[in-house]
């Protein structure tokens, strides 16, 4: 029978599958200095010693998690003696989590967990690595999600020391954050910073002619020919570039041609690329929002909901004064916040003529859709 409404018969996808965010590829181009030197971090792990530790940094979009889980693969292809552990801290979020987790990767089962002490966890794991001569290499993806303000510290505490307790054992940690200069260690207890030195591997945002190879190949990949043009992919990389966000480009190239389908045609158009950043670009903010800590995204929001009141200057120091009656934060404080959205590109400041250093802060998306994705 065939249906009304659903047809799947006509498509112009070749493998839609590409375009989710999800989806391993297997080109991974323009980020060998960053695989090679996380490559080389790794190395002495494969040779049974401890893997050094390292923080991947950049902003949202840049290939963090891409680059672990495609040298990850490649570990696991050579070699069963280092164990690579991957471990998304937006779900694994607390020690005994990421501690189960570790046992899962290396025994196949989960601990029992509940009431569990970590020490037991801990314990297992050791003997295990010893028993088997394992050594591990954990990458906390998303670091800045483990829950509360010690928790972060605690792990990684207890990681690197865990071969004074039980000798002979061997692990490394790779930590990422999706921020310019988030430095892990400033928020770190002083006992942690003495024992992880991690090197710094920094992503930085993909320029206009490498995002455009990279999506051009999810295109030849993923679609049938001539259903985007040249000068279609040109619009949807020069929007893409607007953020720096790949998954903004990968979104607009799967809603616009789903759009044009729908429609009955074989090519993309210039509207269908509009109508598809419109609800693409929300795909970033929604990244960027997650990377903030508890404080950035409590002014970020304060500042959206002024943004809504027509009444509310927007100007930085009229922001700060109104933000002050909520929050307690010095100006630098204030202003170093303000900065670092407008790095992130989720606002723009503005100088304001004859006002010296005052700035105006502009939204660079819906101040509605701000409220929503921070509250
Ligand atoms: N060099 C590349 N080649 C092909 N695809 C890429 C490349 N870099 C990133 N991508 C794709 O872009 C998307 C975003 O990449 P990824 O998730 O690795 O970014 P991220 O830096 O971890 O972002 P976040 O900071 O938000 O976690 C993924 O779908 C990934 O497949
Ligand atoms: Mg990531």
């Amino acid at each position: 029978m065939k249906g009304q409404y659903l047809r799947w018969d006509q498509t112009l996808f070749r493998d839609a599958e590409v375009f989710e965010f999800d989806h391993l590829p297997d080109a991974f181009r323009h980020r060998e200095r960053q695989m090679k030197e996380l490559a080389f971090l790794v190395a002495p792990g494969l040779r049974g010693g401890r893997p050094l530790s390292a923080i991947c940094f950049g902003l949202p979009g840049t290939g963090k998690t891409t680059c672990m889980r495609k040298l990850f693969a490649e570990v696991e292809e050579t070699t069963r003696s280092l164990v690579p552990v991957y471990i998304n801290c937006q779900v694994d979020h607390t020690k005994l989590m990421v501690f189960s987790k570790i046992y899962q990767k290396l025994t196949g089962h989960l601990p029992q967990t509940s009431g569990v002490p970590v020490r037991k966890v801990l314990d297992a794991i050791a003997r295990h690595m010893i028993k088997e001569g394992r050594v591990l290499v954990v990458c906390l993806d998303d670091a800045n999600f483990m829950q509360g303000d010690r928790t972060l510290s605690d792990t990684l505490y207890t990681l690197l020391r865990t071969h004074e307790e039980y000798p002979g054992t061997r692990i490394g940690v790779i930590a990422t954050v999706s921020d310019v200069h988030h430095d892990l260690a400033g928020g770190l207890d002083p006992c942690v910073v003495s024992v992880f030195r991690p090197s710094r591997v920094y992503f930085d945002p993909y320029t206009e002619e490498e995002t455009r190879e990279i999506l051009a190949e999810r295109v030849r990949q993923g679609l049938y020919p001539g259903v985007v043009p040249e000068a279609m992919l040109g619009l949807i990389v020069a929007q893409t570039m607007t953020c720096g966000d790949l998954r903004v480009g990968l979104d607009m190239l799967k809603r616009s041609v789903l759009a044009a389908e729908h429609d009955g045609r074989t090519e993309v158009a210039e509207t269908d690329i509009m109508a598809a950043y419109e609800m693409a670009k929300h795909v970033h903010l929604v990244a960027s929002v997650r990377a903030l800590s508890p404080p950035e995204k409590r002014l970020l929001l304060h500042i959206a909901k002024r943004a809504l009141d027509e009444e509310g200057e927007m100007t930085s120091g009229a922001v700060f004064r109104s933000a002050k009656e909520s929050m307690r934060m010095s100006y630098t404080a204030f202003f170093e916040r303000l900065k670092k959205f407008e790095e992130m590109r989720l606002a723009e400041l503005r100088a304001v003529t004859g006002r010296g250093r005052t700035r105006e802060i502009v939204l660079r998306y819906d101040a509605e859709k701000v409220v929503e994705v921070c509250g």
